[in-house]
C-alpha cells in the first residue's frame, strides 16, 4: 500500500504536466488524434499556405514540398516551426502546437503522398 501511494505521487504530477504541455493530445508520445490532425492540416493550408503558397511551392516563405525538405534534418525543421526564424518573416508556432505536433507536420510535409502540394 505504501508503495502504491508513492507511485501515485510520481504519477499524478507527470500526468498533469503532460496534459498542460500537450493540449489536444491523448498522451505525450501519441500521434495527434484524428480531430487534431484535421485542425493541423487546416492550419497548414490556411496559415502556413498564406506565406509558403497554398500549394506549398513557396511565396514569401520558402517551398515546403517533400523534395525541398528531403535533405533537411527533422530537428531543425521542427525547431523552425516552433520557434520561427528570427530576422525573417517565419513566425513561431509554439503557442499553437506541441513539439510532437510540429514533428507530425514535418512528416506530412516530407512525404510526397501526404504533402498538400499539388
Ligand atoms: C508570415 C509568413 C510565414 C508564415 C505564416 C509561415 N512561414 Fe514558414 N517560413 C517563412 C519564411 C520567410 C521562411 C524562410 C526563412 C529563411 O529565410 O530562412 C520560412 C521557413 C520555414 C521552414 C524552413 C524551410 C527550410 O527549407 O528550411 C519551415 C519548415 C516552415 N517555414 C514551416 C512553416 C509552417 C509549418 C507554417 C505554419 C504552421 C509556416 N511555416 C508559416 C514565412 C512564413
Amino acid at each position: 500500500m505504501k508503495h502504491a501511494a508513492r507511485l501515485a505521487h510520481l504519477f499524478f504530477p507527470t500526468c498533469l504536466a503532460a496534459l498542460l504541455l500537450c493540449p489536444g493530445m491523448a498522451a505525450a508520445t501519441d500521434k495527434p488524434t484524428p480531430q487534431r490532425q484535421q485542425t493541423l492540416l487546416h492550419l497548414l493550408k490556411q496559415d502556413c499556405g498564406s506565406c509558403h503558397g497554398m500549394s506549398m511551392k513557396g511565396g514569401l516563405g520558402s517551398p515546403l514540398t517533400a523534395a525541398s525538405l528531403a535533405d533537411k534534418p527533422d530537428d531543425s525543421l521542427v525547431a523552425t516551426i516552433l520557434y520561427g526564424r528570427p530576422g525573417t518573416a517565419m513566425p513561431p508556432w509554439q503557442a499553437f502546437m506541441t513539439e510532437q505536433e510540429a514533428q507530425w507536420l514535418v512528416e506530412i510535409l516530407k512525404n510526397a503522398q501526404t504533402n498538400p502540394a499539388q
